[in-house]
C-alpha cells in the first residue's frame, strides 16, 4: 500500500477560520504513519506552529496545486478558481451534487485533470448517516443570530467568537415563540439548544410534522429556523404570498439549510444569501420579515466547530481510501459526474 500523504490546504475565503483537522488530531495522524503537510494560513484558528510541533511539514498557502499527484488535499470550502484542471484527490465540501451554481464547472475541472472529489457531505455509513458534519454548530449559530436579530441586538459585522461569550449575549427569558424545522437533525438539535440557552422552548418539527404542512401554524411563530436536509424536491415551506399575509406573526427567519439556487430549496422566497457584513436582510415590510441565510455559520465558532468536526473525521482519515464509506463517497462523485455528462477520467497519482 502506498503511504498516505495528506495536505491540509489554506482556505481561500478570508472569513473561514475553521479547519477540518486540528493540531491534536494531526499529531495522531503523524503518529500513525501518515505524512502530513499543512499550508500556512493567516486566518486559520490554530497557528501553523502548532501543526509543526505535532510533526507536520509546513508549506506555503495554496501550494497544493504543485504537490505530487499522490497527495490527498484536505480542506473545507471552495477551491480557488485556478488551476482549471484538478489532478489530485480532494476531500472537502464541494456543494456540487444538487445542481448548485458552479457545480458543473467544478466537476468538469476534476474531469479535465483526472482528479476526484471525496465530498465530506457524502461520507456516510452504510445507513446513509453522515460521518463528519458541522451541523450542530450551524444550527446553534443560526438560532443564536435569529434570537439576537429578533431582540434587536445583532451587531454587524459578525466576528468569530467563543461559546461562553455568545451564550452570555443569548441568555434571556421566553419573550417570543420559535419553530425549528428539521429539529431531529444535527443542525436542528443545535438550534433547539441555542433557543434553550436563550430561554425559549421551541416548537420542533421534523418529517412527520411537515408531511401535511400546517402553514398557518408555521406563520404563527415569531422566529423560525429551517434546518432540514432535503434530498428530494418538496413543496416550499414559505412562498411569496405568505410574506404578504397580514396574519403572519413570523418576523425573523434563519435558513440554516441555505439551498438557495437549488431545485431542493424549501424557502424560494429569496435569491441570495446574507453574510457576516450584512447578516440580516429585510424581505418584507408589511408585516416585517428579516432573513438570515449565512452559509458558513460554524465559522463563527471556529475552535469549537473545528474540534468536533476533526474528531469525527480523524478515524476516517486514518483509513483513507479503504472501506465502504470512502467507496460510497467516490461512487457518489462518479454518479454526479455522469449526471452532468462528463466522461470518466483517468486518475493520475504519480
Ligand atoms: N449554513 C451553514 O453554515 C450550514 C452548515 C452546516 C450544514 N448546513 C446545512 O444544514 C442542513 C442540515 O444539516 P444537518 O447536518 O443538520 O442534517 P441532518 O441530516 O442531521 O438533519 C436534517 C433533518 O432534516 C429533516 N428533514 C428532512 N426533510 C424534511 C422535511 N421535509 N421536513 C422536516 N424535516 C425534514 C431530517 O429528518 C433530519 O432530521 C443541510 O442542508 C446542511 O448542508 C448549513
Amino acid at each position: 500500500m502506498t503511504e498516505l500523504h495528506l495536505w491540509l490546504r489554506h482556505e481561500v475565503r478570508t472569513t473561514e477560520r475553521r479547519t477540518p483537522v486540528v493540531p491534536a488530531d494531526a499529531r495522531r495522524l503523524v503518529e500513525s504513519g501518515v505524512t502530513m503537510t499543512v499550508e500556512e494560513s493567516p486566518q486559520r484558528i490554530f497557528p501553523v506552529e502548532e501543526y509543526e510541533k505535532a510533526g507536520c511539514r509546513v508549506a506555503k498557502a495554496g501550494s497544493w496545486v504543485s504537490a505530487p499527484g499522490a497527495v490527498v488535499v484536505v480542506g473545507l470550502k471552495e477551491l480557488p478558481d485556478e488551476p482549471a484542471e484538478l489532478r489530485h484527490r480532494h476531500v472537502f465540501f464541494g456543494h456540487a451534487y444538487k445542481g448548485q451554481p458552479g457545480a458543473g464547472a467544478l466537476l468538469r475541472r476534476f474531469a479535465a485533470g483526472g482528479g476526484a472529489l471525496y465530498d465530506v457531505e457524502y461520507l456516510v455509513d452504510e445507513d446513509g448517516r453522515r460521518l463528519a458534519a458541522f451541523g450542530f454548530w450551524a444550527g446553534y449559530l443560526g438560532a443564536a443570530l435569529a434570537v439576537l436579530q429578533h431582540r434587536g441586538r445583532l451587531d454587524a459585522p459578525l466576528v468569530p467568537t467563543v461559546k461562553e461569550e455568545l451564550d452570555a449575549l443569548l441568555r434571556g427569558d421566553g419573550d417570543f415563540t420559535a419553530l425549528v424545522i428539521g429539529a431531529l437533525g444535527r443542525s436542528g438539535r443545535g438550534a433547539c439548544e441555542a433557543f434553550r440557552v436563550a430561554g425559549v422552548e421551541p416548537t420542533r418539527w421534523d418529517l412527520a410534522e411537515t408531511r401535511e404542512l400546517d402553514r398557518p401554524a408555521l406563520l404563527a411563530h415569531d422566529v423560525m429556523v429551517n434546518a432540514v436536509l432535503a434530498t428530494t424536491p418538496i413543496p416550499p415551506f414559505l412562498r411569496d404570498e405568505d410574506l404578504d399575509n397580514p396574519d403572519r406573526k413570523l418576523r425573523t427567519l434563519c435558513d440554516v439549510t441555505c439551498d438557495v439556487g437549488s431545485p431542493l430549496n424549501v424557502l424560494p422566497i429569496y435569491d441570495r444569501t446574507t453574510d457576516w457584513t450584512d447578516p440580516a436582510r429585510r424581505l418584507s415590510e408589511q408585516p416585517p420579515l428579516d432573513l438570515i441565510a449565512i452559509d458558513n455559520l460554524p465559522s463563527l465558532l471556529p475552535r469549537e466547530s473545528s474540534t468536533d468536526f476533526s474528531a469525527a473525521l480523524l478515524p476516517q482519515l486514518l483509513g483513507f481510501g479503504s472501506g465502504g464509506a470512502w467507496t460510497r463517497c467516490l461512487a457518489r462523485f462518479e454518479q454526479a459526474r455522469a449526471e452532468v455528462g462528463i466522461e470518466e477520467g483517468e486518475f493520475r497519482r504519480d
